[in-house]
């Protein structure tokens, strides 16, 4: 707990150096932490403002964050008008959807992740196959597992919905004219080739239609998708013109969702506490989760991958999560993730960014160009804050509680060795208590609920 203690005892280097209290203070405080926990704390609070994306250049406009939320919660973009990013990523759940593994359409082979502070991102998805928010908010809706929709269909319902038209063109300009069917088809998309999502949705059918002679797999030899044979019938220029409608909704949807923060937890103020020495706000931090902060940058050595203000390297890494039923046991992670990143359309240099020469593009610059140095288990390092409100956890949602997470790293059981599992993770020699106050800590960055007046379900 902090103290109040009376000047000339040992006083807070590192809070001098930030906030130099005012000229004759007498009174300084004792921190519930260590010296090295203070420069830690301090480098770990606040959360920066959230980074404008120069590759979206309605990124930080308004109005695009308004059209972007009626897309968000939009079933229109979904093949049966019954699915919404919000079916998986509901405002009143934070975000997620409280699922092992998510279902749209059909079942997907991975845990919903959590939207907080998405704009601090470097990668997007567990094996990062975006690299900016934008692209990412286009998969979901042409992924048959969960919207099960296509770009063609995107662009009719944008243009078949008065708010949501006038809220695109009011930005973006006239859309194309989707009034003539002959040129733009209700439904046409490309189909990936190789694409993780359509094998698995080919399966699905294939096991629907057992015993069906008939039944043509959508992936067998020379066999063309409809989706694709009502693509390649378009003009070019008219294939251009609806994947620019898609793009730019993706880019809307990016300006909705960067707004959805994780801030003001009760660390931060105890961070604020440490600057202005304030034992009101030092008191933020009770002594548990003091003591389970003391482990994290320490002994237990979570700050080496959960580190910043963030609480994420924002890097991969093959931590060995055990395996789950429905989860397919050798998801490779990371390296089909950069292989995806390499086939997508939609990367941060490709024509579809608005600065595809610029700075944004270095962090793809120099990544392998085939999934080889990483390993097949490598996920996203996912950002702790808020963690208490976004369970279950891990890519595959393989532990229900935080205690079972803290409990996984202490002990180990059930870790997978795969070859690449971090050396780092070791077992740890803790006590019962101090996985408790493991869990005390990271319930301590639980920010301020996402306020629903702004971000929740627009009134239609
Ligand atoms: C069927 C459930 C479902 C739907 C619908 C859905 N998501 Fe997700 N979302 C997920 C899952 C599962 C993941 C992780 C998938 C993966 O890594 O392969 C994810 C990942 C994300 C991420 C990545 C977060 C990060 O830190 O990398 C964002 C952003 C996101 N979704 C936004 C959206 C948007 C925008 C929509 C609507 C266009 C949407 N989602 C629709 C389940 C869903
Ligand atoms: C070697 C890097 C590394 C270290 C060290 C590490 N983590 Fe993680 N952490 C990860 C990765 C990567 C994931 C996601 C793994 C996955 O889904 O397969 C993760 C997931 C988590 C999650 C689940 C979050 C969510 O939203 O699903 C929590 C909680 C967590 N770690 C806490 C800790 C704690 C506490 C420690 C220290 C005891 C720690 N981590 C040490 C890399 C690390």
């Amino acid at each position: 707990m902090a103290t109040l203690v009376a000047a000339g005892m040992l006083a807070l280097t590192a809070c001098r150096r930030e906030a130099p209290p005012s000229s004759g203070a007498e009174l300084t405080f004792e921190a519930p932490v260590s010296e090295a926990g203070v420069q830690a704390a301090l480098r770990m609070s606040p959360v920066p403002p959230a980074p404008v994306d120069p590759t979206n250049r309605v990124d930080a406009d308004p109005r695009a964050a308004e059209l972007g939320r009626l897309l968000f919660y939009s079933t229109a973009l979904s093949k049966d008008g019954d699915v919404s990013c919000a079916t998986c990523h509901l405002p009143e759940e934070a975000f997620v959807d409280g699922r092992r593994l998510a279902l749209g359409v059909l079942p997907l082979e991975r845990h919903t992740m959590s939207l907080w502070n998405l704009a601090h991102q470097r990668w997007f998805f567990w094996d990062g196959r975006a690299d900016s928010l934008w692209s990412q908010s286009l998969v979901p809706i042409e992924d048959p597992l969960e919207h099960a929709f296509t770009r063609a269909g995107v662009a009719h319902a944008v243009h078949g919905d008065d708010a949501l038209r006038q809220g695109y063109e009011a930005l973006f300009g006239p859309l194309p004219p989707l009034e003539d069917g002959d040129r733009f088809p209700a439904v046409a998309r490309p189909v990936p080739a190789n694409d993780r999502a359509h094998q698995l949705a080919d399966e699905h059918a294939r096991a629907a239609s057992e015993g069906d002679e008939h039944h043509t797999h959508l992936f067998g030899s020379g066999f063309r998708h409809p989706h694709q044979r009502a693509w390649d019938a378009m003009a070019a220029e008219d294939q251009a013109a609806v994947t620019g409608v898609f793009v730019n909704v993706g880019k809307a949807l990016a300006a909705f969702q960067r707004q959805i923060e994780s801030r003001d937890a009760p660390f931060d103020r105890f961070v604020e506490g440490l600057r202005e020495q304030d034992a009101d706000k030092l008191a933020s931090l009770d002594p548990a989760a003091a003591r389970g902060f003391e482990l994290f940058i320490g002994e237990a050595r979570c700050i080496s991958c959960h580190g910043g203000p963030l609480f994420t390297d924002l890097e991969f890494h093959d931590t060995g999560v055990p395996e789950v039923p429905g989860a397919p046991v050798d998801d490779p992670g990371r390296s089909r993730g950069l292989e995806a990143l390499r086939a997508s359309e939609f990367g941060v240099r490709s024509a579809w960014s608005d600065d595809p020469e610029g700075p944004a593009g270095v962090k793809v610059d120099f990544l392998p160009s085939t999934g080889h140095g990483h390993g097949p288990g490598e996920f996203k390092t996912p950002s702790l804050r808020s963690v208490a409100t976004t369970a279950p956890y891990m890519h595959n949602g393989a532990f229900q509680t935080l205690e079972e997470v803290v409990s996984f790293y202490v002990t180990r059981e059930g870790a997978r060795q795969t070859g690449t599992t971090e050396k780092i993770l070791v077992p740890l020699d803790l006590t019962a208590e101090d996985e408790a106050d493991l869990v005390a800590f990271l319930r301590s960055l639980t920010g301020s609920p996402p306020d629903l007046a702004r971000l929740g379900a627009p009134n239609r």
